[in-house]
């Protein structure tokens, strides 16, 4: 049985299925997290949560309303709750955002101004921007496999490989010298693993996520007053020098966009990059198929990205009393657009708890839809496809080394620890 297939006997009721959804935990087990997932598509798939700690929202599940969500963007808005966060955060961050301190980034906008602040970064992301910053990509793929050959024959791969890779990818497109990438990497994993014991400063709690955010906007600060000064042709120093109606962009818009690239583009890649290869190592007859046929190669990115679904969740609100499925959502609630159960969605996917290198169609949500699609997709296909490019060709033999370990997370996360034992050529 392939480890995300729901367990039988895992006997939950609809309410605590629910509940998982607003469950860091719940992540870190994913036979439990599908077990709710499945049950919530089949019973409930518009379910209305009451988790403690959590303001109310819907879950919703199925591939369909996701999608359907998604796609009509002026009744389902991303403001002003695009993430599930505590009810105190939320509090917090309404606070901070009264303040002008808080978060105001793509995924926190709607249009118009949505669609002005996109356009000052879409050119760096289309398939053009990244056929040229491919040699670079590959380049850095090579360097982390020559890192695993110098590890010896075992390492732990998500904190040693997938974890870096990214991110150098990230902030050299941005733009920042390659002495803060350790801080950095701290910052991004901070902010996203808040929650989790092992990578969560002041784990779970409110200040965990201000301080890592606080010293973000500090770091980024600096930053904007440098390349305003000295535009560099990177992102960076585009983003600082970028209108919208003849006025520069704020200081907080700018960090906002920078702090929003920076981690956007690198927790997402390395669980993918991790959970790919663990896919592959529990999977060897799709490895074996995979060495056989690199022509394979960008059908399992898909699948890879597919499996594990490493953003959980976004959300939105209804703009106006609506209904989904039938099932009546007032104007103001929110509702949660699980992507990992919209991935395995048996109306969808042929076999959906089958990893399949050469799956097609795979209509995968991933990446989200509409006019929220994420922005690096090309970046992060390409980033995943050149690790596994320079990867696979000298692997001669891989296997685990112990047990691996899911980060505890409501919103981007995956694989924290990955130990395996190798031999490259
Ligand atoms: C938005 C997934 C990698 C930048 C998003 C969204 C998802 C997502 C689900 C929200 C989409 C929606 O609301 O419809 C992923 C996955 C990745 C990945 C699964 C890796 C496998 C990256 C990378 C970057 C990036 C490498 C590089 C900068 C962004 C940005 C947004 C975004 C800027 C906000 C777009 C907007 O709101 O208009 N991503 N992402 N992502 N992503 Fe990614």
């Amino acid at each position: 049985m392939s480890p995300a297939t729901p367990r039988p006997g895992l006997a939950m009721t609809i309410e605590e299925a629910g509940r998982a959804l607003a469950t860091p935990d719940a992540y870190t087990d994913e036979h439990r997290l599908h077990a709710a997932l499945a049950l919530l598509r089949r019973e409930a798939p518009v379910h209305h949560v009451r988790a403690p700690g959590y303001n109310p929202f819907w879950a919703i599940t199925r591939h369909e309303d996701v999608n359907a969500i998604e796609r009509d963007h002026t009744l389902w808005l991303n403001a002003p709750r695009p993430v599930l966060r505590t009810a105190v955060l939320d509090a917090e961050l309404a606070a901070r955002r009264a303040r002008g301190r808080a978060l105001s980034s793509l995924v926190h906008l709607d249009d118009p101004e949505h669609r002005r602040l996109r356009a000052i970064a879409a050119d760096w992301f289309r398939p053009k921007a990244m056929r040229a910053m491919s040699e670079r990509v590959r380049e850095l793929a090579r360097r982390h496999v020559d890192l695993m050959a110098e590890l010896g024959s075992s390492c732990d791969f998500a904190q040693q490989i997938a974890a870096p890779y990214p991110l150098y990818a990230i902030l050299a497109l941005l733009g920042l010298p390659e002495s803060d990438f350790p801080l950095m990497l701290r910052l991004t994993q901070e902010l996203f693993g808040h929650d989790d014991r092992d990578k969560g400063r002041d784990a779970g709690s409110r200040a965990g996520y201000t301080t890592a955010l606080e010293d973000l906007f500090g770091y980024f600060h600096d930053l904007i007053a440098e390349r305003r000064a000295r535009p560099t042709g990177d992102l960076a120093s585009h983003i600082a020098q970028a209108r919208i109606d003849g006025r520069l962009l704020s200081d907080n818009e700018i960090a906002s966009y920078y702090i929003l690239i920076a981690t956007a583009g690198h927790d997402t890649t390395s669980s993918t990059v991790a959970g790919g290869l663990e896919a592959l190592i529990r999977h060897p007859d799709q490895l074996d198929r995979l060495r056989r046929d690199p022509g394979l190669l960008p059908a399992a990115v898909e699948e890879m990205i597919r499996w594990v679904s490493p953003v959980k969740s976004f959300m939105r609100t209804a703009a106006a009393d609506t209904k989904v499925r039938g099932v009546p959502i007032a104007a103001g609630e929110s509702v949660l657009l699980s992507y990992p159960s919209a991935n395995r969605d048996e109306d969808v996917f042929d076999e959906p708890f089958r990893f399949d290198v050469g799956r097609e169609p795979n209509r995968h949500l991933a990446f989200g839809t509409g006019v929220h699609y994420c922005l690096g997709a090309a970046l992060a296909r390409m980033e995943v496809e050149a690790l596994f490019a320079a990867l696979l060709p000298r692997l001669e033999a891989i296997e685990p080394d112990g047990e691996p370990a899911w980060t505890a997370t409501t919103f981007v996360g995956g694989l924290k620890r990955l130990p395996i034992r190798y031999r490259l050529a």
